[in-house]
């Protein structure tokens, strides 16, 4: 695949995976990405996974034609990226590797035994810039995004930008569902702790003319740019993308759920665009935690456990709050049969959290629903919906 005159597409699809970072499920498999740009030297930019070295040493071949590559660019350290950096010096012991100095940090951890010549290795600082003839890349250094030694590279000859794993999403790259969806659970997922660091990425490129993006991950974006910049703009501010209410809860004997039920009727009654519901203990964890982001506001339902809070909700919340989840408001519906302490619980796991705010309702219901309350669900649809 071309991605323009000069810079071929040389990555692989991964169908065969079942869990991504050995964590989230993959339904659509993966795509590692990487790419050649043909100059008066060459520059391949990132390597694969472990598992599709020859596919992408082949790749790499068909593309060159016949020449040689003169630099292994290395955006990112992870091993879905990197695992075939030491089959590709084997391959090309005369190019030079080309990183920063965190990057040869964990070049040495991942490969203790590769022994490289001083020239073959080239140390970029953020802002330095590399020619190929026509072709001059810079490198923005775009750390935590997702690993500290993580760098962006601008082509300014044809405004492409390689954004490492920025704008990816999970997804074979011939799968044919909508970016955003597995976009954003992806992002969220994988950097969404990063927010401040996504910002500083987005400001400077904010300075470039961009045509294309390139990602390591995910389908290459060419058109309708704006759009996507403006959801990481959204998600890494923690701003509310979508109008509705995420309401992620845990039901033993199905007691909780008759609640999530009822609150979820009462809210699109009242006039909710969107109502989405997870049960915490059977759906996918990352598409809650997507959810709870996505929007402004979030219900969570749990039950009594051990004198505290179930354990897929006490997951759960921890997979937000350590993404550092901020700006959201939240209600609360809590069950228990002698001694109700699940909201008490719940509340205090986001005592660090910034800008929470919780309804001043909280439902208990003791062990089963009963027709007095219907007035706590209605009182606490009610300020969901203001
Ligand atoms: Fe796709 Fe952070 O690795």
């Amino acid at each position: 695949m071309n991605i323009t005159d000069s810079i071929r597409y040389i990555g692989v699809n991964d169908r065969e995976i079942d869990l991504f970072e050995g964590h989230y499920d993959v339904p659509n498999g993966m795509a590692y990405n990487s790419y050649v740009i043909l100059d008066d030297k060459i520059a391949v930019m990132d390597s694969v996974d472990a598992n599709f070295g020859e596919e992408w040493l082949k790749n790499l071949a068909d593309a060159l034609g016949g020449r040689k590559p003169d630099y292994l660019i290395i955006q990112h350290m992870e091993p879905d990226h990197s695992a075939n950096i030491g089959r590709f010096v084997e391959a090309y012991p005369d190019a030079v590797l080309v990183g920063n100095a965190k990057t040869f940090a964990m070049l040495g951890q991942f490969f203790p035994e590769m022994e490289l010549p001083a020239d073959k290795k080239l140390t970029v600082k953020d802002g330095e810039t590399l020619s190929l003839g026509s072709h001059v890349l810079t490198f923005i250094f775009a750390a935590m995004v997702h690993w500290p030694e993580v760098m962006f590279t601008y082509d300014a000859a044809d405004k492409v930008l390689f954004t490492a794993d920025a704008f990816g999403k999970f997804g074979t790259l011939d799968t044919d569902e909508d970016w955003a969806c597995e976009a954003r659970r992806y992002y969220f997922g994988i950097v969404g702790k990063y927010g401040m660091q996504v910002q500083a990425v987005l400001k400077k490129a904010a300075a470039l003319e961009i045509g294309t993006i390139c990602p390591l991950h995910g389908p290459i974006l060419s058109e309708n740019l704006d759009y996507y910049l403006g959801l990481y703009q959204t998600w890494s501010s923690y701003g509310v993308e979508s109008e509705g209410i995420a309401i992620c809860y845990n039901s033993v004997y199905g007691n909780t759920k008759k609640a999530v039920e009822a609150l979820a009727e009462l809210l699109t009654a009242k006039g909710c665009p969107k109502v989405a519901v997870t049960d915490l203990a059977r759906d996918d964890m990352a598409e809650a935690v997507e959810d709870a982001f996505r929007y402004g506001k979030l219900v969570l339902a749990g039950t009594t456990y051990n004198n505290g809070v179930f354990p897929c909700m006490r997951t759960f919340i921890e997979e937000l709050t350590e993404r550092n989840y901020q700006n959201r408001r939240i209600g609360i519906i809590e069950n228990g049969s002698w001694a109700p302490t699940a909201a008490k619980g719940m509340k205090a796991m986001f005592e660090k959290s910034k800008n929470i705010t919780f309804t001043e309702t909280t439902v208990t219901i003791k062990s089963a629903m009963k027709d007095a309350d219907r007035a706590a669900l209605e009182a606490l649809a009610d300020e969901m919906m203001a």
